[in-house]
């Protein structure tokens, strides 16, 4: 089974290392402190705000050369909630796949809260993690690590999706920043 590398210890970081581990996975948690000089497994959880993505993408450099890179940021601009600071025709996971050319980047975990992470649930159904890539193998080998947690995943398509997954990302996180929703709610795929 694949080895994983969470970096980040936050509401993210600790409910996608848990998930991972009911599974079965073998997971190391990488802290601040730690990033940059701890060994990575071949799949990198990079569970930090967006603007850290390019300092952590710089400190391990040809590292993440051949590793699967998973990208789980929204990034808004949280002065004015009311965009998000990448291109209107790219995304974060563009950006990094641009840094990392020898990675396989995932887009996945952005459209989920992290309580809905942690407790396995959306409402009454499990939780759902929506994987976009353009390498089919990384794309399965994170779905079998969710599915084999307990919650759902499903494959929405190439790296591109990337902007979409950040759009609906967005959305939800302004519907709950308004109350509008509850931290342990959100959107979820019913098949
Ligand atoms: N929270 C959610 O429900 C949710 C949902 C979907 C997506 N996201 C996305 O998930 C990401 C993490 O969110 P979060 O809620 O887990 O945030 P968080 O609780 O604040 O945790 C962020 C983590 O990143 C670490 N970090 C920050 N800058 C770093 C750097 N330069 N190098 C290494 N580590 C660094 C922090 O370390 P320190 O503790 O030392 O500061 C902390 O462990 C964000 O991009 C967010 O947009 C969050």
């Amino acid at each position: 089974m694949a080895r994983f590398s969470v970096i980040g210890t936050g509401n993210m970081g600790s409910a996608i290392a848990g998930l991972l581990e009911r599974g079965g996975a073998e997971v190391t948690r990488v802290s601040r402190d730690e990033t940059g000089s701890a060994p990575l497994g071949d799949v990198v959880v990079l569970a930090v705000p967006y603007p850290a993505l390019a300092e952590i993408v710089k400190a391990y450099g040809s590292q993440l050369d051949g590793k699967v890179v998973v990208d789980i940021t929204n990034p808004l601009n949280f002065e004015t909630f009311d965009s998000l600071v990448v291109s209107a025709d790219g995304s974060a996971a563009a950006e990094v796949a641009q840094a990392v050319p020898g990675a396989r980047v995932l887009k996945a975990f952005n459209t989920n809260f992290a309580a809905t992470l942690a407790g396995g649930t959306v409402g009454d159904a499990p939780t759902t993690v929506l994987v976009a890539g353009d390498d089919a193998d990384a794309k399965q080998t994170l779905i079998d690590a969710i599915t084999a947690g307990g919650e759902s995943a499903v494959d929405a398509g190439s790296l591109s999706r990337a902007r979409e997954l950040e759009a609906i990302g967005f959305l939800q996180l302004t519907l709950a920043a308004s109350e509008k929703i509850g931290w342990t709610a959100g959107f979820n795929l019913f098949r």
